[in-house]
């Protein structure tokens, strides 16, 4: 059979596929959630078998491509079980976005499964920084992760949120960094999501601010990328790889690609409007007209801001 492909109303063919299968994360890093934070009761979360149905049934009308994300997808118990069980179904590419707590010791159970593109959320290189940011000590913790990922052959990216006068004197350590290590770097610029929507301004770097810090002291050779990409990306003389995640500077929405599934079942549109239909307990007959209905709900337009926070929405 011809695979079925899910094209919105503006003519963007939507491929890939977010899947928050938590809400719950161990950091408390300060521009995503409050430090007194409830999260979903696990009984209100998709069981691993509702996420695999769902997701399988969403491979089934043109999701090609998926990644994990939460709060921390690997604080899930099942989170083992769930790789193993999406990576049986036809992707061609299946992603985790984690902030490295747990994931240096599942490595070897990932490294059997599909899932070889790992993102791990590293705001800082200094360890107080890092305090700063996440509230937690595990530093070493997420930074052994990243080394081990990369020596063991996982495509690993490392997410950095550039903070105005918090992280952004740190530019040129992540540049030596990625160097090192040749691990990918990724700049993203903080986005009005979530507690400091309306602070904003006074964190917020843009990615055009730091490449002209960096074309201070770098050469920097632009590299090619899909054009749904998310990122736009370079290779530094120094031998750094980077990219920056311009998301509130240049949106990158007029070629979404994206749907999310909620870790209670909800499928949405976009990561800045809450709007969406359930999909946990519906039948499959009934998702031609769901899909169409939520891509109908996918904004061409940037939407300016979301009070909900990037925990709950899943990254
Ligand atoms: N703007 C940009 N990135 C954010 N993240 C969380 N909140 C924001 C925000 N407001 C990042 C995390 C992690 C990824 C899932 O999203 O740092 O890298
Ligand atoms: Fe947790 Fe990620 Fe939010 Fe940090 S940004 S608190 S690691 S969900």
């Amino acid at each position: 059979m011809h695979k079925r492909k899910l094209i919105d109303s503006h003519g963007r063919v939507i491929h890939k596929l977010r899947v928050q299968i938590t809400d719950a994360c161990n950091f408390r890093c300060f521009y995503c959630m409050p430090q007194q934070v409830q999260f979903t009761p696990s009984k209100e979360l998709l069981s691993s078998s509702e996420i695999i149905d769902i997701c399988s049934n969403l491979v089934d009308f043109g999701i090609d491509e998926m990644r994990v994300s939460g709060g921390e997808p690997t604080l899930r118990k099942d989170f083992c079980d769930i790789i193993r069980e999406l990576s049986r179904l036809a992707v061609g590419r299946l992603g985790v976005t984690t902030n490295g707590f747990i994931l240096k010791d599942i490595l070897p159970e990932l490294k059997d499964s599909k899932c070889q593109n790992i993102n791990i959320s590293l705001d800082s290189l200094d360890q107080n920084t890092f305090k700063k940011i996440t509230k937690t000590d595990y530093f070493n913790k997420a930074l052994e992760s990243i080394i081990t990922a990369q020596r063991m052959g996982f495509h690993v990216k490392v997410n950095m949120v550039i903070l105005r006068g918090v992280n952004d004197h740190e530019l040129f350590d992540f540049i030596n960094f990625s160097a090192q290590y040749g691990v990918e770097v990724r700049f993203l610029e903080l986005m009005k999501i979530g507690p400091y929507y309306k602070n904003h301004s006074q964190l917020f770097v843009s990615a055009q601010e730091l490449i002209e810090r960096l074309e201070e002291r770098e050469e920097l050779e632009p590299q090619s990328v899909n054009c749904d990409s998310t990122s736009f990306n370079f290779h530094t003389s120094s031998g750094a790889k980077i990219g920056f995640i311009a998301s509130e500077s240049q949106p990158f929405c007029g070629f979404c690609s994206r749907l999310r599934l909620t870790a209670t079942g909800r499928l949405r549109a976009c990561i800045m409007s809450e709007a969406g239909i359930n999909l946990r307990g519906i039948d499959k007959e009934r998702y031609p007209d769901i899909l169409q209905s939520v891509m109908g709900m996918k904004p061409t337009e940037r939407i300016d801001h979301i009070k909900q926070p990037m925990y709950q929405i899943g990254g």
